[in-house]
């Protein structure tokens, strides 16, 4: 049942990373049938990164007033909505409404999604699970890529002039459906039910996902005492503002804006155009190249998946950023010494940052934001976490062509190298060790007002009153 339940919850992930991607591709169609200026096409693509943010910013309490699986359920109805409306625009201004609705639909399964993974799953597989949404993204950017690569290469068959686009946008409604219809069939998480008073209705909706009445014991009473420390304590977005819990949002915000500062997006976003300025001015390389850059980032988030719950958070995280670092700086140099560098330096430096990213900075800010947060505070602070990703996400975006055509690519990228710098010290210094604590016990401890750093990787599982005790 979990491993359905995670299933389902990623499809959210490949929508995340389709309708990000799509509109690269889309663009050129679709210009033949409404012609855009540079201003109304910029609003119009980051119509989605917009309704995201707005999304986001009240995920946290729409997820916890109605329950992590409506919260979903209302996402994918906006995802089909969005998709439908996307494909049967008549005019400029519904695309950018469809758009919109869209980002909606991304922002409040960015937030929950997660969420209802991270608070279902058994804890020794939990982080490898909320990874899957991860995973989920870089398929869907990967399919929206290949979807380009299948228009260049046949760039004469009739039907491109022919609305193609619609049919791209149309497709988006089939996983929209397909994850409405699979959530039908899923529980309620039952963190929330417990939360909520539902303990008959918890106990039962943690017997279908463990399998087994006899397994959920321990577990089951673990949930409930810690719900019940949390009565009569303040709950919601008041809760972000405690000095106890600053720690979680210092780490959840601070990890999505390295993150997006890494600068993933730019090189997301914007492939072929690096290509371009690296020296390869042949367009079928570039896509051909960007391809690959969408290979390796789902092959690796793969890699990361087997070793997130084995080799733990902190390596993880500390191995990305040296990795991005490096292989940043690296561009950097070679793009100021073309004569010095050879060109495919800068292909395989590509290729190596993605997969440090793919490794660790893409999938632990999600993994991490799903367990720093105490209950009574998880979704306004996933929803604190997720505005990070989506304003930093939008900033990037938006100001990199400029950033190309002021400073240019080398000064751009050695700022990226000097903040994935700065995201090992945040690593050292702020973020804690989760592998192996269950969620209660990753509470007591941020509770207990130690360092929040100071958890460190357990060996045998400890359950939150062990950590009490010591
Ligand atoms: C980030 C996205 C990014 C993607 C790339 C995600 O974790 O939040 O902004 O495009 O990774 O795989």
């Amino acid at each position: 049942m979990i491993y359905f339940l995670a299933a389902v919850a990623a499809i959210a992930g490949f929508l995340f990373g389709y309708d990000e991607g799509i509109i690269a591709v889309a663009r050129p169609l679709l210009d033949k049938d409404f012609p855009m200026d540079p201003l109304v096409g910029g609003f119009m693509t980051a119509a989605v990164p917009l309704g995201a943010l707005i999304a986001a910013s009240i995920a946290g309490r729409i997820t916890d007033r109605f329950g992590r699986r409506r919260a979903l359920m209302a996402a994918a109805a906006l995802f089909t909505l969005g998709s439908l409306m996307a494909a049967s625009i008549t005019a400029v201004w519904m695309l950018i409404l469809a758009r919109l609705i869209l980002g909606l639909a991304i922002g409040l399964a960015a937030v929950t999604a997660p969420l209802y993974i991270s608070e279902t799953a058994p804890l020794r597989i939990r982080g490898a699970l909320v990874s899957t949404y991860q995973l989920a993204i870089t398929v869907g950017i990967l399919v929206s890529y290949l979807t380009g690569l299948a228009i260049d290469a046949e760039a004469d068959i009739p039907w491109n002039d022919d609305g193609m686009w619609r049919l791209m946008f149309a497709l988006g409604a089939l996983p929209g459906l397909l994850f409405f219809v699979g959530l039908v069939f899923l529980p309620e998480s039952p963190r929330w039910l417990i939360l909520k008073g539902f303990a008959a209705e918890a106990r039962t909706s943690l017997q279908r996902l463990r399998g087994a009445a006899s397994a959920v014991g321990g577990e089951f009473d673990e949930i409930v005492s810690t719900a019940r420390a949390e009565v009569g304590k303040k709950s919601g977005y008041k809760a972000l503002l405690e000095p106890k819990i600053r720690p979680a949002v210092i780490v959840g915000a601070g990890l999505f804006f390295l993150q997006q500062l890494s600068g993933i997006n730019a090189v997301i976003y914007y492939a072929p155009e690096i290509f371009n300025r690296a020296g390869f001015d042949n367009t079928s390389t570039q896509i051909l190249a960007t391809v690959g850059i969408g290979t390796v980032n789902l092959l690796t988030t793969v890699l990361a998946m087997y070793l997130i719950d084995k080799v733990g958070r902190r390596p993880l995280l500390i191995l990305g950023f040296v990795g991005t670092s490096a292989t940043m700086l690296t561009i950097a140099v070679a793009v100021v010494n073309p004569a010095l560098v050879p060109s495919w330096v800068i292909i395989v430096a590509l290729m190596l940052y993605i997969a440090s990213f793919a490794i660790s900075i893409g999938p632990l800010p999600h993994v991490l934001m799903s367990e720093i947060f105490p209950l009574r505070a998880r979704g306004p602070g996933m929803s604190m976490a997720s505005i990070s990703n989506w304003g930093f996400n939008f900033v990037v975006v938006f100001t990199f062509p400029l950033m190309l055509a002021g400073p240019g690519l080398a000064f751009t990228f050695t700022l990226f190298s000097v903040i994935c710098l700065g995201g090992i010290i945040f690593t050292l210094t702020r973020v804690p060790e989760t592998t192996g604590h269950s969620l209660e016990a990753i509470e007591d401890h941020l509770n207990s007002g130690k360092p929040f750093a100071s958890l460190r990787r357990e060996v045998h599982v400890r359950t939150a009153a062990e950590i009490r005790r010591k």
